[in-house]
């Protein structure tokens, strides 16, 4: 059986990849399907663009798929950037861009007051098919870069009961702490329950 991942994004293929792989699927992802035209992710919610994601590239390929969306969410700054934290510094920003508006955000801000998390709603869309899975991780912005592994936003955080950046881990234990991770892993449960079932 084949499960199709909503992403091009190389670091999450290769993290779901580790995490799915012994779930039995085939696992596909969007660099399989070069021709398919990009879901534009305009939801207002993590939960609503995550089942869109899935829902048009399940209707487009007729193949069952896994889309999650992860937002890092930040106490001091009411939960921003939360569903925008792709594209907070501004159109085709990079990683580093976002991790520097982050930073000047939180400027002269209390290491107490530095609370953040990660949060990621991964949605299961096939045949007769709609599951929900969420997973958060809680954590704290530093004010400097620490580590090279990773994307996004893990060298600035610094996960809760740990010393380190989730850019600074390795990437089997980032999966074992982290948000994808945890909703990840709650969704192959809930896939092997399904097959259990069949
Ligand atoms: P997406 O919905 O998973 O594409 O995530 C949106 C944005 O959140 C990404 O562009 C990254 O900046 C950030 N992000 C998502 N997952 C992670 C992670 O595991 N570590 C650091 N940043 C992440």
């Amino acid at each position: 059986m084949k499960l199709l991942l909503a992403t091009h994004n190389k670091h999450k293929i290769t993290e779901l990849k580790e995490a799915l792989k012994d779930s039995g699927f085939e696992i596909l992802s969007l660099d399989d399907f070069p021709d398919m035209p990009e879901v534009i992710e305009d939801g207002d919610t993590l939960e609503l663009n995550s089942l869109k994601k899935a829902k048009e590239l399940f209707d487009h390929t007729g193949i069952t798929t896994l889309a999650d969306d992860t937002g890092l969410e930040v106490e001091h700054l009411n939960g921003e950037p939360g569903v925008y934290s792709a594209r907070w510094a501004g159109e085709g920003c990079t990683y580093k861009d976002n991790c520097e508006k982050l930073l000047r955000e939180l400027r002269n801000v209390a290491p107490d007051e530095r609370k953040a998390s990660f949060r990621c709603i991964i949605t299961l869309y096939g045949k007769d098919i709609f599951k929900t899975t969420e997973g958060v991780l809680n954590g704290h912005i530093i004010d400097h870069y620490r580590g090279s592994e990773g994307f996004g936003y893990d060298p600035v955080f610094v996960p809760e009961w740990h010393n380190i950046t989730l850019a600074e881990m390795p990437l089997n234990e980032k999966n074992k702490i982290s948000h994808r991770g945890l909703a990840v892993k709650k969704m192959v449960e809930i896939i092997m329950e399904m097959k259990k079932a069949e």
